[in-house]
């Protein structure tokens, strides 16, 4: 673990950085701070080297990378042509949290594309992760840098939880800004579609591209009944069973204290996801061993941030059943409410 401060001038030149980017260079996985999450990176031109990604992170191989890139001049390393909606994102949110998919060039490695003809790049904007780039010369492929199926890293420490020994090194940059991973937008199709909502939003957007879709597989609305765990929800489970209330507040109150009565009854350790305005009010209550805040419902960039740190405290604490709250959909709440239904494997209810 190599650790940076953000703000030291002349960050490329930090020993720690010029040790980190001559092991990038030579084929290593290495894992960097983003604005979102942490990354776990290689050299996106190396098929050897992002298999490293793929053995780290016990990830299948059939889910495409992220490449990251440092200044402009390395895109064309990676994608082809650039649709003008695309440059025009580019302009407008580069360096940021927004990935953009574009058609691929033949240089960029097979196994960061998964097969497919196109490649989601992005520019992030983190001091750390633009020098390490940059010093590596090449683009560099990185999911985010936890074992697959666990929470994203925000804060070195959870990398080293996920992937001590399995890396060839962490860079330690302190805990992350947007803290949700990066919009994914699709720009070879027109409208251009969001596969995946985050740091950058829909709103946002439109008022550079005009209209966007969304794909259809997000959409997850609150169902009556439980559902099974869908396969296609595993993403970011935390180990205990996670149930989402929606409705009316006093309603959403009762709900998910019936549900954590009935699981203390069967015994198992319980949990609270709260909100800076519910929490003193679960504590009072003494409904569940563990109450956990995400921040003020009214300031949705704190929840984005804090999410991730909180769903890993569960499991730290071996919670085996949690409620939680839901949040506006608005702005960076598409993204919140996305990461928390897939946390949740889609068990909502709607009271
Ligand atoms: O904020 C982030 O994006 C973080 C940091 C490290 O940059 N990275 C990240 O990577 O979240 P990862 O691998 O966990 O997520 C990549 C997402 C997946 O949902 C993947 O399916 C999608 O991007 N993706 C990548 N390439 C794609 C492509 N060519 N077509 C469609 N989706 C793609
Ligand atoms: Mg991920």
């Amino acid at each position: 673990v190599w650790s940076v401060d953000n703000d030291v001038e002349n960050i490329r030149s930090c020993t720690q950085i010029v040790d980190a980017a001559r092991l990038l260079r030579a084929g290593e996985a290495v894992a960097f701070p983003t604005e979102t999450v942490y990354g776990l990176g290689a050299n996106a031109l190396s098929d050897p080297a992002v298999e490293k990604i793929f053995a780290a992170k016990g990830r299948p191989s059939d889910n495409p990378l992220i490449v990251h890139i440092g200044e402009l001049a390395q895109l064309s390393t990676v994608a082809g042509s650039v649709p003008e909606k695309g440059r025009k994102l580019m302009n407008a949110f580069w360096p940021g949290p927004l990935t953009i998919i574009l058609p691929k060039n033949d240089q960029v490695a097979s196994l960061v594309t998964a097969g497919l003809d196109s490649v989601g790049v992005r520019m992030p904007d983190h001091p750390i992760a633009l020098a390490l780039i940059q010093e590596a010369g090449v683009p560099i492929a990185a999911p985010s840098a936890n074992r697959s199926g666990r929470p994203s890293p925000t804060t070195a420490a959870h990398v080293f939880a996920d992937l001590d020994g399995r890396v060839a090194g962490i860079v330690d940059g302190g805990a992350t800004g947007v803290g949700v991973e990066s919009t994914v937008i699709d720009v070879t199709v027109d409208p251009p579609v969001i596969l995946r909502p985050g740091g950058i939003t829909r709103e946002q957007m439109e008022l550079v591209i005009g209209p966007v879709e969304l794909d259809p597989s997000f959409q997850v609305g609150a169902v009556e009944t439980p559902r099974a765990p869908g396969m296609k929800y595993t993403h970011y489970a935390p180990e205990g069973e996670m149930w989402l209330v929606t409705g009316d507040e006093a309603q959403v109150r009762a709900k998910m204290a019936e549900l954590l009565a009935e699981a203390k009854q069967h015994g198992q350790k319980t949990g609270v996801l709260a909100t800076e305005e519910s929490a003193r009010y679960w504590r009072e209550q003494a409904a569940a061993d563990v109450v956990l805040s995400v921040g003020s419902r009214h300031d949705l960039e704190k929840v984005a941030q804090q999410l991730y740190a909180v769903l890993r405290e569960f499991d730290n604490q071996h919670v085996q059943f949690i409620v939680g709250e839901t949040f506006s959909r608005d702005g960076l709440g598409m993204a919140v409410m996305n990461r928390l239904e897939k946390a949740a494997g889609g068990r909502i209810l709607s009271v």
